[in-house]
């Protein structure tokens, strides 16, 4: 999408929708969109062969399940806190408690990357949806 034209609150945009592990794409920059996310409970265990792909926890707390070389480890990100998981990185996010979260990530980045385990019913297979 391009950007719009006007700013955009992201109270505002994060009201307008309930589903848990459904991002609403808020903005653009150059080739990747900004989106935002309401999640809760676990996500699934997936990879993006491509790109990288940041979060910024708004509200609440996310850990981050990694797949790295010298083994697993988990992340726990915080109100406020940020994070990039390298392309290549298999990870799940996992949230305790509801959390609200940033994302950017380049244009058509699928929320269950590349290759994927078994996708749950309660997740989102999109590439982000518009804001209404
Ligand atoms: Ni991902």
């Amino acid at each position: 999408m391009s950007a719009p034209t006007e700013p955009v609150a992201l109270s505002a945009a994060l009201a307008s929708f309930t589903e848990r592990w459904s991002p609403r794409i808020v903005t653009a920059v150059n080739d990747y969109d900004v989106r935002v996310a309401k999640v809760e409970g676990e996500h699934l265990w997936h990879v993006h062969d491509h790109t990288d792909e940041f979060f910024l926890v708004l509200d609440g707390e996310l850990h981050i399940a990694l797949r790295e070389a010298a083994g697993e480890r988990t992340v726990v990100l915080p109100r406020g806190s940020v994070f990039t998981v390298p392309r290549g990185t298999e990870h799940k996010p996992y949230a305790p408690v509801p959390t609200e979260i940033l994302l950017l990530e380049p244009t058509g980045t699928s929320t269950v990357g590349d290759r994927h385990d078994e996708v749950p019913d309660h997740v989102d297979v999109t590439t982000g949806h518009a804001l209404r």
